[in-house]
């Protein structure tokens, strides 16, 4: 069985002491459902301390971006080997890093890359506009990105990715997608693209979330279909009580 694996985006929000106050309240509050893996992914500021208020703990750190090299002359960014030991995970190819950082497919692969060779783990971000949603352009779309993001990726990798399914018009905007169509997208696109890669072992085994307006309230409907291994969470992530039912949920609706 897959694992369920609920994480939260925090984007650009919370201090460096709101981040640590927040862990601090969270941790007792999902102790009681370890069958879910739980992820936050604070800021670069707040991602070490963070980190070193959960060592030990169930609750793990992911970054929401890094650099597809080890260092260099390149203003802003931060590298795989720094991270290599602070962070588990590391969000890359979220829509609004392709879109206000410009980030190309290529990038994103190579970012994949760099970031297994340093043993982090990707949260790879898909997913369509509305402008092709409404064409009709969503498989292939999705799928295209599948295939770039991967490339030159092996099966054995593929053992450390976890994709999320975030349709950029369900972002932020409170339209989310329904659990059926979510879960159609990704069967029909993510899973049956990696299928085609790596075979059925490789996709069966792969975690893919669903991203985008979740909430406490819709969660149970997307971790009742059976290709939603979990969510992508941002603006319900950044509460207590949200996060909490949002794992609580996924507990309950997995059996676990
Ligand atoms: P919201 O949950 O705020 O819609 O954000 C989704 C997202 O972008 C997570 O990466």
């Amino acid at each position: 069985m897959r694992q369920p694996i609920i994480a939260g985006n925090w984007k650009m929000y919370k201090t460096v002491q709101e981040s640590v106050d927040f862990v601090r309240q969270l941790l007792p509050r999902i102790e009681p459902f370890g069958s879910v893996e739980r992820v936050v992914c604070p800021t670069f500021l707040a991602v070490y301390p963070v980190a070193e208020a959960l060592r030990g703990t169930a609750l793990k750190v992911g970054a929401q971006n890094v650099a597809a090299v080890k260092e260099g002359a390149y203003t802003s960014q931060v590298s795989p080997a720094m991270l290599q030991g602070v962070v588990e995970y590391v969000i890359i190819g979220h829509s609004e890093a392709r879109k206000f950082l410009h980030e190309t497919d290529a990038e994103i692969n190579a970012k994949i890359k760099a970031a297994l060779e340093y043993g982090l783990k990707p949260i790879l971000a898909v997913g369509e506009s509305l402008e092709q949603n409404q064409a009709g352009e969503t498989q292939a779309f999705v799928s295209g990105q599948v295939r770039a993001a991967l490339q030159g990726i092996s099966a054995e990798q593929m053992a450390n990715i976890v994709i999320a399914y975030e349709p950029i018009w369900a972002i932020g905007t409170g339209k989310n997608a329904s659990g059926e169509v979510a879960n159609a997208i990704i069967s029909g696109a993510v899973r049956a693209t990696v299928a085609e890669l790596y075979g059925s072992a490789v996709a069966g085994a792969l975690r893919i979330q669903y991203g985008g307006s979740v909430k406490p309230d819709n969660m149970a409907e997307y971790m009742s279909q059976p290709d939603i291994d979990g969510a992508l969470v941002g603006g319900a992530s950044l509460k207590v009580d949200d996060f909490t039912r949002l794992v609580e949920a996924a507990a309950q609706a997995k059996g676990a």
